[in-house]
């Protein structure tokens, strides 16, 4: 791995467009040598105003920052709330619409949504889809209790015999027999499994109708309760970020004596959605997709005033295997959902993922507009040696192909105790250090 030269400010910093010198003062720009290349950087800590409002004084708030809606699910792999708020703010107006492909739980959409601007979120997963869509369609809970009421849930007629072993290791037969009946119901009001193929590759679903955007809405507050330790939870006492493997959780819970619980699910749901809406919901709505950020649709062309995103870092996460008990809930084997994720540890196929979704980027992109990218260094096994592969310089090359201006780069060089991400990712698990890559289309 080459060693990038630093230099004091080589590059003419007159070059930066005047919207980035509103978040950075010239003098925390300096200038670095990588492959050949220079382009500038500055520290996270040094912007103005930055993504805690006072974040040199406690970082640590960062994470815990925003609307009540955000939490509908913890997933790994999430950035918080307040980064996506920052560069909404500094770099779209109200009505804009904001874009982000690799829309996980629905941040960044919903954020814009908040924020009065529209949020569009992509993702390949459907857990990633069916939270997205659950937070940026604007249903009320008023609304939302009464589809439910109208839905005859008829437990008679669940079969648990034929849940796989593994699913049932995290719930009790009655919270189960409930769970099975309510999936059953909502996701044939979403229309979701049978259009849906992660084996052929025909994965593209929208919630056109309120009766669709209602079941999913019901579909992401369950998602978000279905493993945990609140008392909402379903499962036996577990982690909430992450679907936990069936062998461990099995022999932890009978070493500890944990117990499955009996719920009444629906008031659970109901409990849930009454906690996520209690600071209201946003005035705008947004739109979710479920698909490929690589292939967006066609009509999409010079659409959006910004995008704001974090594709996934080679093999960092694995955002099928992580939810592999969401991913059974919504009626998907995790095996399948994962031959369509971007999770490569081969530099090559990484780049080339990375340059078909920064292409598309720049053909939804309107001219003059940024894309905000943000990836995580990490940590490669070469041999005996560990090299630190860092993802931002894959990012760069692959953007420059596409067409766009690289202005600056920022490192989010947090100290580990202080970061946002530090719940979830410690540099065991190879992530040392997140960039941001600030983009422009001319
Ligand atoms: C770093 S996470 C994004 C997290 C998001 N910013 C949030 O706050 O929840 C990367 C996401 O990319 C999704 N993903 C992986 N491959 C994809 C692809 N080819 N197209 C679209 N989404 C993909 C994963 O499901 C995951 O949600």
């Amino acid at each position: 791995m080459l060693k990038p030269k630093i230099h004091e400010q080589r590059i003419p910093i007159s070059l930066l467009k005047d919207d980035l010198l509103k978040i950075v003062n010239k003098a925390d720009i300096k200038a670095e040598e990588f492959e050949e290349n220079e382009f500038l950087y500055t520290s996270s800590y040094l912007l103005s105003d930055t993504w805690r409002k006072n974040p040199a004084k406690d970082r640590t708030l960062a994470r815990s920052w925003g609307h009540p809606m955000h939490t509908m699910a913890s997933r790994s792999g999430s950035f918080p709330p307040a980064l996506a708020d920052y560069f909404i703010n500094n770099f779209s107006k109200v009505g804009d619409l904001v874009l982000d492909p690799y829309s996980g739980k629905g941040t960044a959409p919903y954020q814009a949504c908040l924020l009065d601007r529209v949020g569009f979120g992509v993702d390949i997963t459907p857990e990633a889809y069916v939270l997205t869509g659950a937070k940026v369609h604007t249903i009320k809970h008023e609304e939302a209790i009464e589809y439910l009421k109208s839905i005859r849930f008829d437990i008679s007629r669940t079969n648990i015999k034929d849940v796989h072993p593994d699913v049932k290791v995290f719930f009790s037969i009655k919270t189960l027999a409930q769970i099975l009946v309510i999936k059953e119901r909502l996701l044939d009001d979403l229309g979701f499994e049978t259009k849906i193929n992660y084996i052929s590759g025909n994965i593209f679903h929208y919630a056109k109708t309120k009766t669709e955007q209602l079941a999913q809405y019901w579909l992401g507050i369950i998602t978000g309760i279905l493993h945990g330790s609140s008392s909402y939870s379903l499962s036996l006492p577990c982690s909430h970020s992450f679907s936990m493997a069936p062998n461990y959780t099995k022999n932890y819970a009978k070493k500890h004596n944990l117990k499955k619980p009996e719920r009444n699910v629906i008031q659970c749901m109901i409990e849930r959605s009454f906690y996520l809406q209690s600071a209201g919901i946003a005035r705008i709505s947004g739109k979710a997709y479920l698909g490929k950020a690589q292939e967006l649709p066609k009509s999409w062309e010079e659409k959006f005033d910004l995008i704001v995103t974090s594709p996934p870092y080679f093999t960092a996460q694995s955002y099928a295997w992580d939810n592999w008990l969401r991913e059974w809930l919504l009626g998907f084997d995790f095996k399948d959902v994962r031959k369509q994720t971007t999770q490569t540890a081969s530099y090559e196929k990484y780049s080339l993922a990375m340059y078909e979704f920064l292409k598309e980027a720049y053909r939804v992109l309107k001219p003059g507009k940024r894309a905000f990218v943000i990836v995580g260094d990490v940590n490669k096994r070469s041999g005996e040696e560990k090299v630190i592969i860092r993802t931002s310089n894959v990012i760069v090359k692959e953007a420059q192909k596409t067409g766009f201006e690289i202005d600056l780069i920022i490192n989010d060089d947090i100290p580990p105790t202080k970061r946002y991400n530090s719940s979830f990712l410690n540099t065991n698990q190879g992530l040392q250090i997140d960039r941001i890559v600030c983009l422009r289309k001319e």
